[in-house]
């Protein structure tokens, strides 16, 4: 049986991975789910941010569902979460930006980002001499060749036409230039057409012509960035899922952070942690019960029904309760 970590982490976290848990279980999904802690919750109880028996847990694990988790002010702090794609080369971060209703958000994006997950901005290795703090930035031949091949497979496997290359190579010229270039040789021999555009240059056409992109491959902070910016396009952060792929293991997790200042009050909108856990039944090769999960999200929120951060007046509870009778009826 495949064996699934659950993580729930801080704040608004185990509230949206237990209402996600819930809606998996709804679909029949059978599997071994291994509960684990991570976090600052888990530092105050555990004295660590990411403790030797989650690691043994993730280890064993095919596959993890993680929430998020809230970052302390220390600055020597170490974030867990870039700890564990590190550990595991969860190479590729993969952040679909489609809009579920024509009554949510601003545009009608269907939008695949693949985002480099490893390296570049996101290294930690921050220096300060007393006057100044240097980043080493690292942009590596394998990391971006691993992370473009990614992407153009699943594209090309998904049908879809068109991949963009996004990145700053008119002044990053020697690291950009070489996520660029790979780019180039890559997809010269696949059967997608290669474009490319500047960071800046595309957040602006996310706005003003969402159709001229179709797949996004770029570097790490620059992915980070856009993925937001498409969450607030097509509804918000609460319906923005991610995944991040290794060769051997992949974890799930909405978009967003812990939203302190939305947490306890049962009104978290758990339809990013929703859609990750279909994103994992995917991975897992239970592909229709992952149909099966997405398919009612759509016809709960096509149905009007909404947590509050859409306008509506369900809170996580009741709106999850709605996704499991629907699930409850598809499968009957
Ligand atoms: P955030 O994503 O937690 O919240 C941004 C805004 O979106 C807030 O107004 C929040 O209420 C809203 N929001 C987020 N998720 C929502 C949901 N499911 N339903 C309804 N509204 C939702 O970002 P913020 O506030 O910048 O960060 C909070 C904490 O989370 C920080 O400590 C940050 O470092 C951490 N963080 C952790 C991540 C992770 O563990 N992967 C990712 C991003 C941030
Ligand atoms: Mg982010």
């Amino acid at each position: 049986m495949r064996k699934v970590a659950v993580i729930g982490g801080d704040g608004v976290g185990p509230e949206v991975i237990g209402a996600a848990m819930r809606t998996v279980e709804a679909t029949g999904a059978v599997m071994d789910t291994l509960p684990a802690k991570m976090g600052l919750d888990c530092h105050r109880i555990n004295g660590s941010y990411l403790p030797e028996e989650t690691i043994e847990i993730l280890d064993e694990a095919d596959a993890c569902l993680f929430g998020a988790i809230t970052t302390p002010s220390d600055p020597d702090y170490r974030s867990p979460v870039i700890g564990v794609r590190k550990r595991y080369e969860l190479y590729a971060n993969l952040r679909p930006i489609q809009r579920i209703s024509p009554d949510i958000g601003l545009l009608d994006l269907d939008l695949m980002i693949f985002r480099e997950n490893t390296e570049g901005m996101y290294t930690g290795e921050e220096v300060y001499d007393g006057n100044s703090v240097l980043l080493s930035r690292r942009v590596s031949e394998p990391a971006c060749r691993r992370l473009i091949r990614f992407a153009i497979d699943w594209a090309e496997r998904e049908g879809r036409e068109r991949i963009t290359c996004v990145h700053k190579a008119n002044v990053l010229r020697k690291s950009d230039g070489l996520f660029r270039q790979i780019f180039f040789e890559e997809v010269n021999s696949s059967s997608l057409r290669g474009e490319e555009m500047l960071v800046d240059a595309c957040a602006a056409y996310m706005i003003t012509d969402p159709r001229a992109l179709d797949c996004i491959v770029t570097l790490n902070l620059y992915g980070d960035i856009l993925s937001d910016e498409g969450a607030a396009l097509i509804g918000g952060l609460g319906l923005a899922p991610s995944a991040n792929i290794g060769d051997s293991k992949a974890l799930f997790e909405p978009v967003h952070g812990s939203a302190p200042n939305i947490a306890g009050r049962g009104i978290a909108n758990p339809v990013a942690a929703m859609l990750s856990a279909a994103m994992m039944l995917r991975y897992l090769e239970m592909e229709e019960e992952a149909k099966t999960l997405e398919r009612s999200i759509s016809i709960a929120i096509g149905n009007g029904k909404r947590t509050p951060d859409l306008g509506g007046d369900l809170g996580t509870e009741a709106f999850t309760d709605e996704i499991v009778r629907i699930i409850e009826g598809l499968n009957h």
